[in-house]
């Protein structure tokens, strides 16, 4: 695996290539990330990842300075998945001067959910997967369903700036106990890794009453969001939604494929999760 810090080199080492498959990461790599790399091996003729923690997508309160940085392990990780180029260049070379020039996504897609409870989020997102874009200049970028909002986010910009890069959605890898895999796992306690499950558990509990026919999606959310508050969770949202454009359905419409997304806080960590439901 060659690692690269620079534009200059990377463009290099690339220049070879027609088609680079393209995983964009923060670090701190776990199984999920690889499993995005291996399914982004066969879709190119190089495969690509990044590591860069962006400042642009946290709010000032949040954790970007205790990030966790695992460069070695993460190098070795990458390179047993088959990861052919690391692209992990530092905060000058990305963002050589104040990035007054910014992506911002449709609100309608990027200011609920996520966006509504991290405002900005999505415009640091976009902004600095636009800017690898333009430095890797993949055929194809993979980014995981864990992130939910954030694949759909990334979609539309693509489809909206008519960008030439296909972009592919990887599933969520899963601990044995159910919880999503997730760099922020590892912030919690042994007491609080033993609880995180439930986050899982109640987007189940979610779809399997959708599944069996009940109706009342208002209730169905209202019911997890107690059943979590009531084992010391503070939710941001657990809501069903339509899987085309995170909108509520329409009541008296047919339901059609949803998604159940969440966001809750065990203690201090904040975790997401979604489930897609075939109705
Ligand atoms: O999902 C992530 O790790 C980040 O949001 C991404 C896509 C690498 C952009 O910084």
């Amino acid at each position: 695996m060659h690692i690269v810090r620079t534009l200059p080199e990377l463009r290099a080492r690339l220049a070879p290539h027609r088609c680079p498959a393209f995983v964009p990461t923060m670090g701190n790599l776990h199984e999920g990330h690889l499993a995005l790399v291996r399914q982004a091996r066969p879709l190119g003729d190089a495969t690509v990842a990044s590591i860069f923690v962006n400042r642009l997508q946290f709010l000032p309160h949040e954790d970007f300075d205790t990030y966790p940085r695992t460069w070695e392990s993460d190098c070795r990780k990458l390179e047993a998945a088959g990861c052919d180029v690391l692209f992990a260049p530092d905060e000058a070379t990305l963002y050589p001067e104040p990035q007054t020039c910014k992506v911002h996504p449709d609100g309608a897609l990027a200011d609920i959910l996520e966006g509504h409870f991290r405002p900005g989020f999505f415009v640091g997102v976009c902004t600095v997967v636009m800017k690898l874009f333009a430095c890797v200049q993949p055929g194809v970028a993979v980014f995981g369903k864990k992130d939910y909002q954030q694949l759909m986010v990334i979609r539309h910009m693509a489809r909206q700036m008519a960008l030439p890069i296909d972009i592919v959605g990887g599933e969520t890898q899963r601990a044995d106990d159910g919880l999503a895999l997730s760099s922020r796992n590892g912030y919690l306690s042994p007491a609080e890794r033993a609880e995180a499950v439930q986050l899982s558990k109640a987007l189940q509990a979610m779809a399997d009453a959708v599944r069996v026919g009940d109706r009342d999606l208002s209730a169905i959310e209202a019911r997890a969001a107690r059943a979590l508050t009531q084992r010391g969770w503070q939710p941001d949202y657990l809501v069903l939604r339509r899987r085309a454009d995170l909108q509520p359905p329409v009541g008296g419409a047919p339901l059609g494929p949803l998604v159940a997304l969440a966001a809750a806080r065990l203690g201090a960590t904040r975790l997401i999760d979604n489930l897609e439901i075939d109705v």
